[in-house]
């Protein structure tokens, strides 16, 4: 593991780790969003290395991360009028486009689809390393798959350490949630996964936009387009629900189950606001800050999924928020925890 600091970044580190991903080694380091587990993205081993590492299903097709506007000439076959405007607004950013792709992108990196999925990150670590590996770094989260993205350099190691070569610690993610995914092989685009760049963004920028409709499980035909949405992910091992209401309601409700909980011997956990945490008692209690700050709440999100499974937490309620803007996110992100468990009082 090497730490660089993104205001003083140690170049001959992340040249070291650039040969590595040139050699076709694995180096996981920090994005604005969570850790990505990075490979040469044009290499079909190191992309099958990958899927290995994290026990991800190889269907599952990997961002391309470019370091500059240019390289998307490289792996793009068609760049619409549309993607040119959402990179203008976004990029370097936390959004990724997916776009047809041409054949010096090898079908491993892309799980066998004929689409590549690009982005171009705002971390300056993350930039600068994509420019010594070569140019084009492919990076999934960098967690064991079904587990939740990794936010810290601390998760990282605890599901890759021994796995990979190199470990990048560059502090906390300050986003905390993935890339809003947008395709633009379609008209209108579509937001295949909502992220941080809302819907109510995008469509300012473009006109309109669609919502993939399997995002919130409205679709029992189709499956989700971005085909790593299907899976079940960021499930905590403990039976976790999601609580909506006024605040009077939420609290008379969740202290009542709180109490019951306890009496059966479970160890309770809840994921709340500031102004909900002081009413309530349970063994651990995860705040993230006022009521409705949806970009606090985004930053703890995963870890604190992953703190109640370390602490063997066997009940979690968490505070839903609304599903417009930021909330659409976190809303999907919590929900898939739930398993769509959604308790409206
Ligand atoms: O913020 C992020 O996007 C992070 C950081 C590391 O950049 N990366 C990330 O990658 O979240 P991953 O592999 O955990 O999630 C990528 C998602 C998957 O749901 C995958 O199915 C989808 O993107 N995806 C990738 N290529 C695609 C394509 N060509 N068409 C549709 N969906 C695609
Ligand atoms: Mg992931």
């Amino acid at each position: 593991m090497v730490a660089i600091d993104e205001n003083n970044i140690d170049h001959e580190a992340i040249r070291e780790a650039g040969l590595i991903l040139r050699q076709g080694g694995l180096v996981a380091f920090p994005t604005e969003t969570v850790y990505g587990l990075g490979g040469d993205a044009l290499n079909p081993d190191s992309s099958s290395k990958i899927y290995a590492a994290k026990g991800r299903p190889s269907d599952n097709p990997l961002i391309v991360h470019i370091c500059e506007r240019l390289s998307l000439n490289r792996i793009a076959a068609n760049v619409p009028e549309v993607a040119v405007k959402l990179m203008d607004a976004f990029w370097p950013g936390p959004m990724t486009l997916v776009f047809d792709k041409k054949d010096i992108v090898p079908k491993e990196t892309t799980g066998g689809l004929s689409t590549v999925a690009v982005r171009l990150p705002s971390n300056k670590i993350a930039r600068e390393l994509i420019r010594e590996s070569g140019g084009f770094v492919a990076a999934p989260s960098a967690n064991q798959s079904g587990r939740p993205s990794p936010t810290s350099c601390q998760y990282v190691v605890q599901d890759m350490d021994g796995r990979i070569d190199m470990i990048i610690d560059g502090k906390e993610s300050v986003i905390g949630l993935e890339s809003t995914i947008i395709d633009v092989t379609v008209t209108p685009p579509m937001i295949l996964r909502p992220g941080y760049i809302t819907a109510k963004m995008v469509e300012d920028t473009v006109g309109s936009v669609a919502l993939d409709p399997a995002v919130f499980g409205e679709s029992d035909k189709k499956p989700p387009r971005a085909p790593g949405m299907r899976y079940r992910h960021y499930a905590p091992r403990g039976d976790m629900t999601l609580v909506s209401g006024t605040h009077d309601r939420v609290v008379a409700y969740l202290r009542e189950k709180l109490a019951d909980d306890r009496l059966s011997g479970k160890r309770t956990g809840v994921l709340c606001s500031t102004q909900l945490a002081k009413h309530l008692d349970a063994d651990s209690i995860k705040t993230y800050g006022d009521l409705g700050d949806e970009e606090a709440m985004a930053k703890v999100i995963y870890r604190a999924l992953r703190e109640f499974d370390d602490e063997n937490t066997e009940v979690i309620y968490a505070e839903a928020t609304t599903g417009e803007g930021l909330g659409q996110a976190i809303m999907n992100r919590l929900g898939k925890a739930a398993g769509n468990k959604l308790t409206v009082l």
